[in-house]
């Protein structure tokens, strides 16, 4: 019999173990004392997904996912349904906010190596989660049936068709005919208000359990299992509820105070959140000058847009979002977080993220040669970062990172080389060094220094 006289509660406790769940998850579940910001991003996250799946229930109340009804359906939310600009610009804007906060939840994963034994599996769950993030994000922008909607779903859906055997038959299956219509309306309706959420609420799930299973990891990177009193209590850990519970609902208020200015003041973000394009009606017969995806996209869209063979570039794209996938496997150093790994590591990640960041950038540049060279080069980089993190697994000889530099520099070479004819080599001249540069400090540094060597990792936590 349990301590709580709540007759209501007993009955249905005898019934439910939902004592048993509180206690196992939140008041007897230990997370480590030291959670830093970087450790707010998680619930932040949960508290957007359901904020996208309430907000997208009162929208889906009054849209209309017809061709013909749709642009016209959404004016009407936005002119007519009481508050109906508030949920569509909050639908709008936590869009952008659900993919800031999942980057930064990703990269605090890259900081402190959380995806390495023994949470791979949270890891890969995450990867998937995040593939149906962007499959959910792409099929809700089509939906507004604005002009950006239109041949946005057209440019992305066409690629598709250009996997060799099955793309084509593949292209057509997914946009239900030949060309963006409304069979493609229909179908992306269904699959953002239904299919998806639901594969993402039991992945969420499912990402949640193999964390609970395992424990969190922190920002030192040490299992707290490892020291436990005579209790069985980690010494380091503290009970989930009241102190995280409490300090997870501080980043949310955080997080509400900066997402309501956005909603409130600024909700296109000045056609960042909300393209001017898509304030009109989409039309087939007219292209806009230039399409492009919104801001979260646009790193992987510059990678596809600087290999100038279709082919290779849509290859290339899938290997950019693919590769993270493979991290457990790519950095098997046994220092999880940055704190303790050698500095070369730190820059790698600065430089990482860096690039990530001018990728970005340079997918919303209009598509000249010389924007495509340069988002070559930084295509360049960010895969280097992964085979990097294999370089930098262990400690290798003099020779290993000298020889590691030279087929750096030959791959660079001859993937110029078979730029030419597509990309003016003046162009290449002047950027190839890039790559290399990167290359010779990545390699030349832990040759010749000591800043790979990592320091000591503590026994028990920190702070
Ligand atoms: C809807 C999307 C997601 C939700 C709601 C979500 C939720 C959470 C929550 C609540 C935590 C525990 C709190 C925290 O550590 O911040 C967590 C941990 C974690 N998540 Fe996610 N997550 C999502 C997507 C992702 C993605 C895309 C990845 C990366 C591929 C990922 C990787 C991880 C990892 C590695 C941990 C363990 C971190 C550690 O212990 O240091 N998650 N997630």
């Amino acid at each position: 019999m349990s301590n709580n006289s709540n007759p209501v509660g007993d009955w249905i406790a005898a019934r439910l173990p939902i004592r048993e769940f509180w206690r196992d998850h939140m008041t007897g579940y230990w997370a480590p004392k030291n959670f830093n910001f970087w450790y707010f991003f998680g619930s932040i996250a949960l508290f957007i997904l359901v904020m996208q799946i309430l907000t997208g229930i009162w929208l889906a109340m009054n849209y209309t996912p017809n061709a013909h009804l749709a642009f016209g359906s959404v004016e009407h939310i936005m002119r007519d349904v009481n508050f109906g600009w508030l949920i569509r610009y909050m639908h709008a804007v936590g869009a952008s906010a659900f993919f800031i906060v999942i980057y930064l939840h990703m990269f605090r994963g890259l900081l402190y190596g959380s995806y390495k034994n023994p949470r791979e599996m949270i890891w890969l769950i995450g990867m998937l989660i995040f593939l149906l993030l962007m499959a959910e994000a792409f099929m809700g922008y089509l939906l507004p049936w604005g002009q950006m909607s239109f041949w946005g779903a057209g440019v992305i859906t066409s690629l598709f068709g250009a996997i060799p055997v099955i793309g084509q038959p593949l292209e057509v299956w997914i946009r239900g005919g030949f060309a963006v219509t409304n069979a493609t309306l229909t179908r992306f309706f269904a699959w953002h208000v239904v299919l998806i959420p639901i594969l993402l609420l039991g992945l969420v799930f499912f990402h949640l359990m193999a964390l609970h299973r395992v424990g969190s990891n922190n920002p030192d990177g040490i299992e707290i299992k490892k020291h436990k009193d005579e209790h069985g209590v980690p010494k380091d850990g503290i009970p989930f509820h009241p102190y995280y519970s409490v300090k997870d609902l501080f980043g949310i208020g955080v997080f509400l105070i900066a997402f309501a200015a956005v909603v409130f003041f600024i909700p296109g973000m000045h056609g960042h959140f909300l393209e001017p394009d898509n304030f009109q009606p989409a039309n087939p017969l007219h292209t806009p000058p230039e399409i492009s995806p919104l801001w979260y996209f646009m790193p992987f869209y510059a990678i596809l847009r600087s290999i100038p063979n279709k082919l290779i570039g849509v290859l290339s794209l899938g290997a950019a979002v693919l590769i993270l996938f493979i991290m457990p496997a790519l950095d098997r150093n046994p220092v999880k977080s940055h704190r303790y790994r050698g500095p070369i590591y730190k820059l790698a990640l600065l430089v990482f993220a860096f690039t990530f960041l001018v990728l970005m950038y340079l997918g919303g540049l209009s598509p000249t040669p010389a924007h495509a060279d340069i988002g070559f080069r930084f295509a360049e980089l960010y895969f280097s970062f992964f085979i990097l993190s294999i370089v930098l697994s262990r400690p290798h000889g003099k020779g290993f990172y000298l020889g590691t530099l030279v087929l750096a520099l030959a791959l660079i070479f001859v993937l110029d080389w078979l730029r030419v004819g597509d990309i003016p080599i003046h162009l290449m001249a002047r950027t190839w060094w890039i790559p290399a540069l990167y290359w010779a400090v990545f390699t030349i540094l832990p040759a010749f220094t000591n800043l790979n060597v990592p320091k000591p990792v503590p026994e028990r936590v920190t702070s």
